[in-house]
C-alpha cells in the first residue's frame, strides 16, 4: 500500500517537472487562446502518453472578439498574468497570485486623467455593493480587464451604448452562479421586481440600469454611486419630458450630440406624447391656427356686413 503511494508520488513529481520543462513557444496570446477560446481543449498526458480532450470551464473561455475590441487588446496575457501560465497543467500555487487593480495601473497617471479613475473609485465606494461587501467587490467585478471597452465615452449608438451598460449588471444580476458566487444566495428576479414599469424590455433596451439607480454626477461621464433600492427612481415624468433627467446622464456624450442635431434622440425625450396633457402634433398645430385665423375673418367679414347693413 505504502509502496503503491510512493511509486505514484514518484510518478506525479516526473511529470510535473517534464511539464513545467515544456514551455509554449510565442506569440503567448496565441497559445493561451488555443485552449481559452474554445469550449474544449486538448493537451498532452505526459503520464499516459495520450492526447486527451476535456470541456473547459465555461468562465474561463474568452471572447477573442470583445479582446480585440477592449482597451487593453495591446497587452500579451503574460503582461498581467504569471509567465508560469505557459505550462500546462498549471501549477497550483498560481491561484493565489494577486491581480493588478485599475488603480494600481492607472492611478496618478496623467495621461488617463479625461477618465478620473480617483473620483470613480471614491463614488465606487459610497456604493450600494461596496457598503455591503466592501473591497471584496472589486472593479473587476463589472469591468472584465479582458474585454472593457469604453463603450458610451465612443460610440454614437445610444442602443449600443445602453446594451453595453445593462450588460454588464445582468451578466451578474441573471446570473444565479456569479450572483450567488458575491451574495451567498439565489438573485432577485429582475423581471418581477420591475413589474410596476410598462414596457420593460423597450425600457431596459432604452436606458441604462445606473439611469434609474444612480446619482447623477455631471462632471463624470458615468455616474458609479449604485444607490440603496429606496432611493431607485421609479417617477415616469423624470424621464418623459421635454426636461429629461437622461439629458444629464445617458444623452449628454460628446460623441451622440451629432445623433442629437439630427433629431433622433431629441423626439426621444421630448416625445411628450407619453405625459398626458403636452401632446403636440405639428400638422394639428398649424390645422388650430388656420382654424382660428378663418373664424376671425368670419366674424370681421360678418361684423363688417352687419355695420354696412345699419
Ligand atoms: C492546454 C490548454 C491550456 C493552455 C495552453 C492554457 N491554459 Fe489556462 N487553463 C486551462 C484549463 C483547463 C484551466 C482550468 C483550470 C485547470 O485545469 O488548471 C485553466 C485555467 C486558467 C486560469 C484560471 C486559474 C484559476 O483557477 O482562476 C488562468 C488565469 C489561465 N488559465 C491563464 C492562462 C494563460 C495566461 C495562458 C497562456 C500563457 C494559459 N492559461 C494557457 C487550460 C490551458
Ligand atoms: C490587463 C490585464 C489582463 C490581461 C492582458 C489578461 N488578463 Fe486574464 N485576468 C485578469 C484579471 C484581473 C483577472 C481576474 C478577474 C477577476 O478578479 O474576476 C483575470 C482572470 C483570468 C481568467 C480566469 C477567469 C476569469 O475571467 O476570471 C482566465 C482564464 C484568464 N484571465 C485568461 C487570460 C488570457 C488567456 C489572456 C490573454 C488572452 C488574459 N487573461 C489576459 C487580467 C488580465
Ligand atoms: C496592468 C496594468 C493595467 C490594469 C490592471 C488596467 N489597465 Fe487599463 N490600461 C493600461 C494601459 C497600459 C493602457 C493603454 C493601452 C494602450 O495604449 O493601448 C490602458 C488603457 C485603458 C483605457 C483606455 C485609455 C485610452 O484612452 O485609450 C481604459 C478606459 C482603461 N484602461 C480602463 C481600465 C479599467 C476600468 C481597469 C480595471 C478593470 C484597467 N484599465 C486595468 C494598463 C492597465
Ligand atoms: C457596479 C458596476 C461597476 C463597478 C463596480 C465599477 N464600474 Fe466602472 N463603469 C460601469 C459602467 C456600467 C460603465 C459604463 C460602461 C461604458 O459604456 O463605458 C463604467 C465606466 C467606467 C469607465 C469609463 C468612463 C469614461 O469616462 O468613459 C471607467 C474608467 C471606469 N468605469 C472605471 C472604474 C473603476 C476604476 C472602478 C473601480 C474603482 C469601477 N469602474 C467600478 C460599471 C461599474
Ligand atoms: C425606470 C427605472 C429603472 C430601471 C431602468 C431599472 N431599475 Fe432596478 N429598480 C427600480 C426601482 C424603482 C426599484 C425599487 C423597486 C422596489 O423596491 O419595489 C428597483 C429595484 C432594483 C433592484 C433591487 C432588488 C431587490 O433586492 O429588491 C435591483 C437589484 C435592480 N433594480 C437592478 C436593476 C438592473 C440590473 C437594471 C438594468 C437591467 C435595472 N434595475 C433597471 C428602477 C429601475
Ligand atoms: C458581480 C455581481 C454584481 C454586479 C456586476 C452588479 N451587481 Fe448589483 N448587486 C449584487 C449583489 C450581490 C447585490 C445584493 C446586495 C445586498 O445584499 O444588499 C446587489 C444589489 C444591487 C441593488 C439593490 C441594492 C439594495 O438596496 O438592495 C441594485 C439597485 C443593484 N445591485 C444595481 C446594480 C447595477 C445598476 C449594476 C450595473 C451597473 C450592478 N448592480 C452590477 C451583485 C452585482
Ligand atoms: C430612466 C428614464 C425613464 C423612466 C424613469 C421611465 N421611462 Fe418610459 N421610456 C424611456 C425611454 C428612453 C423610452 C423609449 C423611447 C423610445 O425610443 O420610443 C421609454 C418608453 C416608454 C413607453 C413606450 C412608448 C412606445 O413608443 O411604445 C411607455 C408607454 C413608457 N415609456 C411609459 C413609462 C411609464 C408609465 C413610466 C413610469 C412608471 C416610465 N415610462 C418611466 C425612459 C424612461
Amino acid at each position: 500500500m505504502r509502496l503503491r503511494f510512493t511509486i505514484l508520488v514518484f510518478i506525479y513529481c516526473c511529470v510535473s517537472l517534464s511539464s513545467k520543462a515544456q514551455y509554449y513557444d510565442d506569440p503567448q496570446q496565441h497559445q493561451c487562446l488555443k485552449c481559452h477560446s474554445n469550449q474544449t481543449y486538448t493537451f498532452h498526458n505526459d503520464l499516459m502518453d495520450t492526447e486527451e480532450k476535456r470541456l473547459m470551464n465555461p468562465y474561463f473561455v474568452l471572447d477573442t472578439v470583445a479582446l480585440k475590441n477592449g482597451v487593453h487588446k495591446v497587452f500579451d496575457c503574460v503582461d498581467c498574468h504569471s509567465y508560469e501560465y505557459t505550462t500546462y497543467p498549471h501549477a497550483a500555487n498560481l491561484k493565489l497570485e494577486p491581480m493588478a487593480t485599475c488603480l494600481d495601473c492607472h492611478g496618478g497617471d496623467e495621461s488617463f486623467a479625461s477618465y478620473q479613475f480617483e473620483r470613480i473609485q471614491e463614488e465606487t465606494q459610497k456604493s450600494i455593493h461596496h457598503q455591503v461587501y466592501g473591497d471584496n467587490f472589486t472593479c473587476s467585478k463589472c469591468h472584465s480587464q479582458h474585454t472593457y471597452a469604453a463603450t458610451a465615452r465612443n460610440s454614437s449608438n445610444v442602443l449600443e451604448i445602453v446594451q453595453y451598460s445593462n450588460n454588464m449588471c445582468l451578466s451578474c444580476h441573471n446570473n444565479m452562479s456569479k450572483y450567488n458566487l458575491v451574495a451567498g444566495h439565489e438573485n432577485p428576479q429582475l423581471v418581477q421586481i420591475h413589474n410596476w414599469l410598462p414596457n420593460q424590455e423597450l425600457h431596459f433596451s432604452h436606458v441604462r440600469c445606473i439611469e434609474c439607480h444612480t446619482e447623477v454626477v455631471d462632471s463624470l461621464m458615468v455616474s458609479h454611486n449604485i444607490l440603496p433600492k429606496e432611493k431607485a427612481l421609479r417617477k415616469c415624468v423624470e424621464c418623459h419630458t421635454a426636461d429629461s433627467r437622461l439629458k444629464a446622464s445617458l444623452y449628454k456624450y460628446q460623441n451622440l450630440q451629432k445623433r442629437s442635431d439630427d433629431g433622433t434622440i431629441s423626439t426621444v425625450i421630448s416625445n411628450e406624447s407619453y405625459v398626458i396633457g403636452t401632446h403636440q402634433v405639428p400638422f394639428l398645430k398649424v390645422l388650430s391656427v388656420i382654424i382660428f385665423i378663418l373664424t376671425l375673418v368670419g366674424i370681421i367679414i360678418h361684423g363688417i356686413f352687419r355695420i354696412l347693413k345699419k
